[in-house]
């Protein structure tokens, strides 16, 4: 009788164990969503142009009525400084 309660008591004590150990999980991953979510939000582009000989982000930001602010944002990670002639850049778009 006393063996049987110390099997009870080790299966409790792992199941307790295991859902702490799934509950950290879970938050983790939780947080770990929220800073892919922050640190790239999903763009979806509408809308794209190629860049042309002598064009600039300026140039095409003016041409489609953007403001620099609203072009950089949907052309993350975009090197105004190396942009070549057939680039695609995008020119209406959404963050999600
Ligand atoms: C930008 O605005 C000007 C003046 O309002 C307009 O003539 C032009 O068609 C617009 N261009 C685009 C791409 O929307
Ligand atoms: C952008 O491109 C220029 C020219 O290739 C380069 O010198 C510069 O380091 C680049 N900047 C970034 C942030 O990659």
């Amino acid at each position: 009788m006393a063996k049987e309660s110390n099997k009870v008591t080790t299966f409790l004590n792992l199941a307790f164990m295991l859902s702490i150990i799934l509950i950290i999980t879970a938050s983790e991953s939780r947080s770990f969503f929220g800073a892919v979510t922050k640190g790239s939000p999903t763009l979806s582009c509408q809308s794209v142009v190629g860049v042309v000989s002598g064009d600039t982000c300026f140039d095409i930001a003016k041409d489609q009525n953007l403001s620099t602010t609203a072009f950089d944002a949907i052309n993350p990670n975009l090197n105004c400084s190396a942009l070549f002639i057939g680039q695609w850049l995008c020119v209406s778009g959404s963050i999600i």
